[in-house]
C-alpha cells in the first residue's frame, strides 16, 4: 500500500506588530528555521510559513497521520519559540493563543487551531488552504457549503458524474462537543436548518459519496478550535483555517474560490463583537486594518506530491476579485455606521466572553421593577 500523506495547518497568534494588525517577520523566520530542522530530521516531509494578519500558520506534509503527538508538539515548539521573540520584540499580545504552559499530547484545547487531511496522494493533488483572521471557525460554513452543496457555485455538482452523487458533511456541535452527519443533496435542508448558527453548529469535514478519492478519506477540514471556550474568558478570536482537495471529480479550484466571490457576513472583526464582511486578500494585502478589520480570507494553492509541497499560488490575486474587496469595503463602512447597534455589534449572549459581563455587574443593583 503506497505511503498516506498528511497535510497539516496548524496556527496560532503569538503576537503582532503595532495591536493586532500582521506578524513580525522574525517570528516567520523562527518558524522556518524551527521546521527545516524537523524535515532534516524526518519529522517533516515539506512545510511553507506564512501568516494571515496577526496569525502565524504552518502548513507542513508529513508521514505521522492526523493528531500526531510529534507533529502538533513540534508546531507547539515553534510556537514557544515564536513568542520568546515576540517578547523580546515587546510585540502585542505576545503568545496570546497559549493557553497552557505544558504541552499535552495534541494542541486541540491548548489554544492553536489545526486542520488536517490524510489521504493517499492521486496523480495531482491540487490543495487550497485557507486562513481567516478576525472571525470564528463557523464562519467557514457558508463557503464550504457552496463549495460542495450548492450547484449555483459548483457546477461540478450538476454536470460531472462523480459530484452529481453528492457529498456528506461532519457537522460539529461545539458548545455540546457531539457531531452528526449530513448526506447531501437528500438532506440539504437538514444541514442547512444547523448550519445557519454558525456560532455553534460547525462544519468539520466533508467526505465525497462517490469513488473519486479512496473510501473515508475527508476532502476539506476546518479547525474548530474555540478559543473562549477553552480559556472561559476573551483571549481573541479563533482565527480558523481549513484545508480543501480539489478537482478531478471534486470542486474545481475555480469553484472553491467561487466561493468566496461576494463578500458574507461573519463575526468577529473588532473586538470579536463585530459583525463584518467577509474580504478575499493576497498577500500584499495580508494585514488587518480598518477597526482591526474587516475579517479577512487569505488563500493559498499547492500541488501535494511524494509528500512535497509545490507552490504555492496566490489564490486571491486576481483581478476577478477586485469587486469582491470594493464591495467588502463598501459593506463595512455600511456596518460600520451602527456604531454600537445589532446588527453590527453582536447580541449579548455572543458577548458573553468579552468584558460585557463586568459592564452589566456594574449596573446590576441598579434596575427597578416595573409593571
Ligand atoms: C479581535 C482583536 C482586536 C482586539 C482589540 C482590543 O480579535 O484581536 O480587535 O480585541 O484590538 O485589544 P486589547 O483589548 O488588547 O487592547
Ligand atoms: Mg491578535
Ligand atoms: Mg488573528
Amino acid at each position: 500500500m503506497p505511503d498516506k500523506t498528511t497535510l497539516s495547518v496548524i496556527k496560532a497568534d503569538v503576537g503582532s506588530v503595532a495591536g493586532h494588525q500582521v506578524i513580525h517577520p522574525r517570528l516567520e523566520e523562527i518558524a522556518e528555521e524551527s521546521l527545516k530542522e524537523a524535515q532534516e530530521m524526518g519529522v517533516l516531509e515539506d512545510f511553507y510559513v506564512t501568516h494571515c494578519g496577526d496569525d502565524l500558520e504552518l502548513i507542513m506534509t508529513h508521514r505521522q497521520g492526523v493528531d500526531s503527538s510529534k507533529v502538533h508538539e513540534l508546531a507547539w515548539l515553534t510556537f514557544k519559540k515564536a513568542t520568546r521573540e515576540a517578547e523580546d520584540l515587546h510585540l502585542y499580545a505576545a503568545g496570546q493563543d497559549l493557553l497552557v504552559d505544558a504541552f499535552a499530547g495534541n494542541v486541540r484545547g491548548l489554544g492553536p487551531g489545526s486542520a488536517e487531511l490524510e489521504f493517499e496522494e492521486r496523480k495531482a493533488e491540487p490543495v487550497a488552504v485557507f486562513m481567516m483572521d478576525k472571525t470564528e471557525p463557523g464562519t467557514f460554513n457558508f463557503p464550504i457549503f457552496r463549495m460542495f452543496g450548492d450547484p449555483f457555485c459548483s457546477a461540478g455538482l450538476v454536470i460531472d458524474t462523480a459530484m452529481h452523487e453528492g457529498f456528506r458533511f461532519e457537522v460539529w456541535d461545539i458548545k455540546a462537543h457531539r457531531r452528526v452527519f449530513f448526506d447531501c443533496p437528500e438532506e440539504l435542508y437538514d444541514l442547512l436548518a444547523f448550519i445557519g448558527t454558525k456560532g455553534q453548529y460547525v462544519i468539520k469535514r466533508v467526505y465525497p459519496r462517490a469513488d473519486q478519492v479512496v473510501e473515508g478519506e475527508a476532502v476539506a477540514c476546518v479547525s474548530t478550535d474555540k478559543l473562549a471556550h477553552i480559556a472561559g474568558k476573551y483571549v481573541g478570536k479563533d482565527d480558523p483555517v481549513a484545508v480543501v482537495r480539489s478537482q478531478s471529480g471534486l470542486p474545481a479550484m475555480g469553484e472553491v474560490l467561487e466561493a468566496w466571490s461576494w463578500p458574507f457576513l461573519a463575526a468577529g472583526w473588532n473586538r470579536g463583537s463585530h459583525n463584518g464582511p467577509v474580504m478575499p486578500i493576497t498577500m500584499a494585502q495580508n494585514r488587518v486594518s480598518r477597526f482591526d478589520g474587516p475579517p479577512r480570507v487569505f488563500g493559498l494553492g499547492f500541488q501535494v506530491g511524494d509528500g512535497k509541497l509545490v507552490g504555492p499560488v496566490d489564490l486571491f490575486d486576481d483581478p476577478a476579485f477586485d469587486p469582491v474587496r470594493q464591495q467588502a469595503a463598501e459593506l463595512a463602512d455600511y456596518m460600520r455606521r451602527h456604531g454600537p447597534f445589532e446588527p453590527h455589534r453582536l447580541p449579548m449572549d455572543e458577548m458573553e466572553y468579552t468584558t460585557m459581563p463586568q459592564l452589566m455587574a456594574k449596573v446590576k443593583d441598579r434596575w427597578e421593577d416595573v409593571a
